[in-house]
This record gives structure tokens, C-alpha cells and sequence, in this order.
């Protein structure tokens, strides 16, 4: 086990696969021109699997393969068995957008993924276009439906509020999420990484969310985690429950950090371990890798980082109090690592 400098353990791990992605999504890639990492760059699956494995020791139980968009990169399945063999990792996920998910449900099943997240944020098909740039709610829906039918249960939908652009449609995905035995999640819009276009007046935060949902579903209470129906993790979801019993999660970055209970951290398809998703730099772990005698120096190279971390990123974002984009265009250019659909969402 490994504790930072505020005594938080390490335990979750973000494995982005690939940089690129399938969509454009208005909050994450709003621009047109992207640097993208060098192919020859990306981490191998043995490479790949050799990081994931040098983190076990330091505490990380959960791992989470994100992108960009990771059912882009080929063979995922291969990799997934890779960790799925790993001794002491409890929970094995993925983050997607749903676009490529049908063709792929079963084989990640069989491979042996634990959890999906789809991201949703409508259920209009004309507005999934306007704020992806793709028509892909078919897609998407499709994808929902065979990883269920591939035996994946509980699926989170990450539904990005917008003010003033979909949280007309708060109600409607909580209702999709209930008929569909899914649990809907309300994110808050982050000034995070590639988000060039983030005002506060887009901000759509938990206490209108929650007042929305109040206004429609009468009283809702925050679940207590660990109580016995409630199965799953939440951070960095706070979780509540309607009336009628239905569960949801709000996460709410923007108002609210969580940096105090962080405990997780993320490795880009280069080989790049951020310890916040708000880091500018991150630590060079291909290097090491490519590096003969990597197996000691890896472990210890991490434990050394983690001891030294004090990364409190959204709150020092919410300390500014005047917020705008974390950064502008000319510097997003100049390091692709600075973007979230690098650095993994
Ligand atoms: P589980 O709890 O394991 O289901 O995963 P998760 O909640 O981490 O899920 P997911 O990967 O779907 O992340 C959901 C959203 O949480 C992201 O899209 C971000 O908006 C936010 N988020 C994820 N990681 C971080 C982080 O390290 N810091 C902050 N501030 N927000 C994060
Ligand atoms: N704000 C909040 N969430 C974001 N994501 C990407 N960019 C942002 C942002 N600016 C997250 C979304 C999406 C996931 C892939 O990345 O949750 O579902
Ligand atoms: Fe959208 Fe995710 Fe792709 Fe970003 S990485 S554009 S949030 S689907």
C-alpha cells in the first residue's frame, strides 16, 4: 500500500487505451485541428498489462480502460483477458460511448470485463448530432442493449448536463435508466483539459439537478455507501434514491470536488501517469518501460511519485473563484497530454 501526502491510498487505475475517438462531444473535443500522439508511441497490450500489474503492489485494485474512445483500438479483448488474469484486480471497467459497443459486448464479456459505462447525455437523436457531431444514438442505444444481453448488469449512463442545451432531459433519461435496469449518472461540466469552450453559465450543477428531480419525484435521499441494496461503487458519485426507490448518481466536480477522498490516477496510451486529471505534467512511464531492468525501477518509481502527491486539482479550480477554460488552444496544441480525451475521462 501506498499513501500520498494527505494520506489517500491508491486504488483505482485509468488506463486510456487511445487518444482518438469516434466523436466529437461539444464538452470534451469542441475544436477541429488535434495534435495526436505518435502511433509508434502507444503502449503495446504486454505494455499495457506490464504497468497495470507494476500498480497491484502500491493498492490499486479497480481498473478502468477509457480513451479517447477504447473500443477504437484493436483486438480490446485481448487486453481485457490480460488484466482480467491479473491476482487482486476486484473490478475490471470500461468507459465508451456505446458507438462500437454492440459489435464488441460479447467478446468483452467473454474476456472477462466486469463493468461498462456508457456515456449518454440524450435520448434525442437530433441533439446527439448536434453536440457529438455524429449520428449515433441508434448506435449507441444498440450498444446498451447487447452488453446487456451479454450479461452485463447495473450499466451506468454518464449523462453531461448542459445548461441550457439538455437538462430538459434529466427526467427522461432517469426514466430511460429505470425501464432499462440501468443507473443514470448527472455530470457536472468540468473546466477540465479540452473543454476550450466551458462557462460557468453552462454549469448545470448537483443542487439544480437534484432540485429538478425533486421538483418532478418528490423527496430524494442520499444513499449511505455500503447499504445493502445499493451494490457497486460510487465515488467519485454521490448516490441517491427517489421515493419510488430508484438510484442515481451525481457527480459533481465542478461545485463540489472530491480531491479529499481522490484516490485514483491515470495512465495516457503513451505511457504517462497523471496523478489528477487537472495535471499538467505527468510522469513518463514508456521511458521505463522501453528501459531494460524496468521491473524495480517501475514500482518504486510509483511509490515515490504517490508518496510525494498532494494533487488536489478541481478544488484548487473552485479556489479561483473567476473560472474559465483551463487552457487555451495554443497550449492544448503544444501538449496533446493536456486533454481530457487523453488523459482519459
Ligand atoms: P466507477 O465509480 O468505478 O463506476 O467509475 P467512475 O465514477 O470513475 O466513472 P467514470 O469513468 O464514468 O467517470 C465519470 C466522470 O467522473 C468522468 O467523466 C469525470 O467527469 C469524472 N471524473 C472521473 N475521474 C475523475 C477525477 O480523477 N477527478 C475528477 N475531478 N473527476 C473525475
Ligand atoms: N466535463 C465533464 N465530463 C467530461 N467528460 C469529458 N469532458 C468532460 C467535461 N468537460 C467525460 C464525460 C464523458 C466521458 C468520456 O468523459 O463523462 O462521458
Ligand atoms: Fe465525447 Fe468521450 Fe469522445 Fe470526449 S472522449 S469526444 S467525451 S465520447
Amino acid at each position: 500500500m501506498a499513501l500520498d501526502r494527505f494520506g489517500r491510498p491508491l486504488r483505482s487505475l485509468r488506463l486510456s487505451v487511445t487518444d482518438r475517438c469516434n466523436l466529437r462531444c461539444r464538452y470534451c473535443m469542441p475544436e477541429v485541428n488535434y495534435q495526436w500522439l505518435p502511433r509508434p508511441n502507444l503502449l503495446t497490450f504486454e505494455e499495457l498489462a506490464l504497468v497495470a500489474s507494476s500498480f497491484l503492489p502500491l493498492g490499486v485494485t479497480r481498473i478502468r480502460l477509457t480513451g479517447g474512445e477504447p473500443l477504437l483500438r484493436q483486438d480490446l479483448d485481448q487486453l481485457i483477458r490480460m488484466l482480467a488474469d491479473l491476482p487482486g484486480v476486484d473490478d475490471l471497467a470500461l468507459t465508451t460511448n456505446g458507438v462500437l459497443l454492440a459489435d464488441q459486448a460479447q467478446a468483452l464479456r467473454d474476456a472477462g470485463l466486469h463493468r461498462v459505462t456508457v456515456s449518454l447525455d440524450t435520448l434525442q437523436a437530433e441533439r446527439y448530432q448536434a453536440l457529438s457531431r455524429v449520428d449515433g444514438l441508434t448506435k449507441t442505444l444498440a450498444g446498451i442493449r447487447a452488453a446487456q444481453e451479454a450479461g452485463f448488469r447495473r450499466i451506468k449512463l454518464d449523462m453531461v448536463v448542459l445548461a441550457g442545451t439538455n437538462e430538459d432531459e434529466i427526467l427522461d433519461m432517469l426514466a430511460f435508466a429505470a425501464e432499462n435496469d440501468c443507473e443514470a449518472r448527472f455530470i457536472e461540466y468540468m473546466d477540465v483539459g479540452g473543454a476550450t469552450r466551458w462557462q460557468p453559465k453552462e454549469v448545470y450543477s448537483r443542487d439544480q439537478i437534484l432540485a429538478s428531480i425533486r421538483e418532478a419525484h418528490g423527496e430524494v435521499h442520499q444513499v449511505e455507501e455500503g447499504e445493502a441494496d445499493s451494490p457497486g461503487i460510487a465515488a467519485p458519485a454521490r448516490r441517491y434514491r427517489t421515493a419510488s426507490g430508484q438510484l442515481f448518481g451525481i457527480i459533481a466536480s465542478t461545485t463540489q470536488p472530491f480531491c479529499g477522498d481522490c484516490d485514483r490516477s491515470r495512465v495516457t496510451a503513451d505511457g504517462h501517469w497523471f496523478d489528477c486529471l487537472y495535471a499538467s505534467k505527468g510522469v513518463d512511464l514508456r521511458q521505463l518501460v522501453r528501459s531494460e531492468d524496468c521491473l524495480v525501477s517501475l514500482e518504486e518509481v510509483l511509490r515515490g511519485h504517490w508518496q510525494a502527491r498532494d494533487a488536489r486539482g478541481a478544488e484548487k479550480r473552485l479556489e479561483l473563484g473567476k473560472r474559465g477554460p483551463q487552457f487555451d488552444l495554443d497550449t492544448l496544441l503544444s501538449d496533446p497530454r493536456l486533454e481530457m480525451h487523453t488523459k482519459g475521462g
